[in-house]
């Protein structure tokens, strides 16, 4: 696996395995699809890291359900304290008539979904949870709390199953901690 360009480069060492996503993955489906059976579920994932999670959960939910993708990234300028969500991409739905789950890669600080999910409440949804691949509850500075996440993490910079650094290793089939020798 040598060689700078090789996509192994980056990793220290594998986190999460394919093997244990796929897992937790078809568990979380299944929870979704007895919760939620008969009820008009939207799913909506928040480009661009969740795409990779979003794409295998939607085929673990055996419900009829809708999918939607949202670009939305926090701003913040250190006492700025909210609703500094900037939406460069939105849902085209009107969401009041939905059970949403937003679907989302990693909740870190916690600050984009605070603000995502104050946004999204105010269009009225039937219902609104937030289901996250990875949490780092150590990192948090917000007080935001995921209705359930797959995995909880410690303070590493992870990479891979859609998570990026500076846009790479998005590819990778695994969760790895990120080499920052690199
Ligand atoms: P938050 O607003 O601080 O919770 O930031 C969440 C976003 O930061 C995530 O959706 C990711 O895009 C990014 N992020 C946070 N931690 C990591 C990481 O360890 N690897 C890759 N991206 C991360
Ligand atoms: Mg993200």
């Amino acid at each position: 696996m040598a060689g700078s360009e090789d996509i192994y480069s980056g990793i220290k060492r594998v986190l999460i395995s394919e093997d244990e996503i796929k897992q937790k993955v078809k568990e979380a489906g299944e929870w979704v699809s007895k919760e939620y059976e008969g009820k008009p579920l939207l799913l909506i994932s928040i480009l661009n890291g969740a795409f990779v999670f979003m794409a295998d959960f939607c085929r673990e939910v055996k419900i009829p359900c809708e999918i939607a993708f949202m670009c939305a990234k926090s701003y913040y300028s250190g006492t700025v304290s909210a609703g500094e969500v900037n939406v460069t991409m939105d849902v085209s739905q009107d969401i009041s008539g939905y059970h949403v789950i937003i679907v989302e890669d990693i909740i870190d600080t916690g600050r984009t979904l605070r603000d995502v999910v104050d946004m999204l409440k105010k269009r009225n949804p039937l219902s609104l949870k937030v289901i996250t691949l990875l949490d780092k509850p150590s990192r948090r500075i917000v007080d935001f709390e995921a209705d359930m996440s797959l995995f909880t993490i410690p303070d590493h910079f992870v990479i891979g199953y859609g998570l990026d650094c500076a846009e790479k290793y998005r590819n990778l089939p695994f969760i790895a901690e990120y080499d920052e020798g690199q």
